[in-house]
């Protein structure tokens, strides 16, 4: 297939397009390579045979051009992350919805109606808990004054008890709780009305917390195992926030460019959702700890402190995907996480296709 891949410099961008030439496909390449993610990493090298594009979603003209002879997309480019406050608002909006509706009013007029959607976990908000009183219920915002006494977990809404987490699958209603999880949430439902206008095919990849080569450093978009990574070549503790507890279920970027490459070939018709995780939780103690045991580095440090529009914990069922796109992680835990402490800069920046000859 000839597929158009939109954040195609992006940290999963990368691994995708790996992933789609190793299979023969042919792949046209758009990114606006951003300043706040892109600084220092240019000028942007693709492999031989792909067509790089630089240019803004939010652009009609340049995703217009870019649809041009195309199969199917997978759309990639966003802004990810927390944002730093509510200022960061528009940015989410105009980036991730502004950007996707531009992509499926070109894909229309171009006749293209295969869509593979990079989608998050974070829609589903702090998901669904068990309370011995009252069963199933959404978990109780965390406010301020209950996590500034380190009191981390959501309760119950209607009688303040803790919650036993339960993990959630794709038909849970959405409940987003800070603004990149609002963009990712108004990004499908866009795509939704979108198929459903024109016949078109989505597959949404809730992608859970995804870790591996070529991870953001330092700027606003790391991850905390970049950012625990970085602490520790520095000869210092991971600073772990909260009690630690909080469970995340951290899936390795190549297995979630394989889901990604199988969703694009295998979904055609109608839209499905599909939880992207290993399907193992772990808490971010746990993480910090695998971490600086692999670098020989100090214990992490748990300080208490947190991050307003933190999820508590971020686990869902991930078994729609291996079921009906016959996909499987193939890395586990600990292998992955040692992999990314000893990665140096050079080789992060290796692949088999990146070996190629740059492409300037
Ligand atoms: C991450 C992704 C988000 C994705 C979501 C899906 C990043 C930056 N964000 O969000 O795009 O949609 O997964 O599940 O990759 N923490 C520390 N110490 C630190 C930094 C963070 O303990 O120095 C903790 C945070 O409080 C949080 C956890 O680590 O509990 C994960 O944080 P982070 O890596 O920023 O990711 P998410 O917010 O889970």
């Amino acid at each position: 297939m000839r597929v158009l891949l939109t954040g195609a410099a992006g940290f999963i961008g990368i691994h995708v397009m790996d992933g789609l030439l190793s299979r023969g496909h042919d792949v046209r390449a758009m990114d606006s390579l951003r300043p706040d993610v892109h600084k220092g990493s240019l000028p942007w090298r693709v492999p031989r045979g792909v067509e790089p594009l630089i240019g803004d979603m939010r652009d009609p003209v340049a995703v217009e051009e870019a649809m041009a002879g195309i199969d199917a997309v997978i759309h990639l480019a966003a802004k990810v992350g927390l944002g730093v406050d509510v200022g960061d608002m528009p940015d989410y909006a105009a980036s991730n919805d502004v950007g996707t509706a531009e992509v499926l009013v070109a894909m229309a007029r171009a006749g293209v109606s295969r869509l593979t959607l990079a989608s998050s976990m974070v829609v589903y908000g702090e998901g669904f808990g068990l309370c011995s009183d009252h069963g199933a219920v959404r978990p109780a915002p965390r406010f301020e004054r209950a996590l500034k006494s380190g009191d981390f977990e959501p309760p119950c809404p209607h009688c303040g008890q803790p919650l036993e987490t339960q993990l959630v699958v794709e038909d849970t209603p959405f409940d987003p709780r800070n603004a990149y999880a609002t963009s990712k949430a108004a990004q499908e439902f866009y795509a939704a009305n979108w198929a459903r206008a024109t016949g078109g095919a989505v597959a949404m990849m809730r992608y859970h917390n995804v870790y591996g080569p070529g991870m953001p450093k330092d700027t606003p978009y790391a991850g905390v195992a970049s950012i625990f990574t970085s602490a520790l070549r520095r000869g210092e503790a991971p600073q772990v926030f909260e009690d630690g507890r909080q469970r995340r279920d951290f899936i390795h970027v190549r297995d979630v460019a394989a889901a990604t490459v199988l969703a694009c070939e295998r979904h055609e018709s109608g839209v499905r959702a599909f939880n992207v995780g290993s399907g193992i939780p772990r808490t971010v103690g746990e993480m910090a700890a695998a971490l600086a045991t692999t670098l020989a580095g100090p214990a992490p440090v748990v300080t208490q402190r947190y991050r307003l529009g933190d999820v508590r914990h971020i686990t869902a069922d991930s078994s729609r995907l291996r079921r009906e796109l016959d996909w499987q992680p193939e890395i586990d835990f600990h292998d992955g996480m040692a992999e990314l402490a000893h990665l140096d800069a050079a080789s992060e920046l290796s692949s088999p296709h990146r070996a190629m000859m740059p492409q300037e």
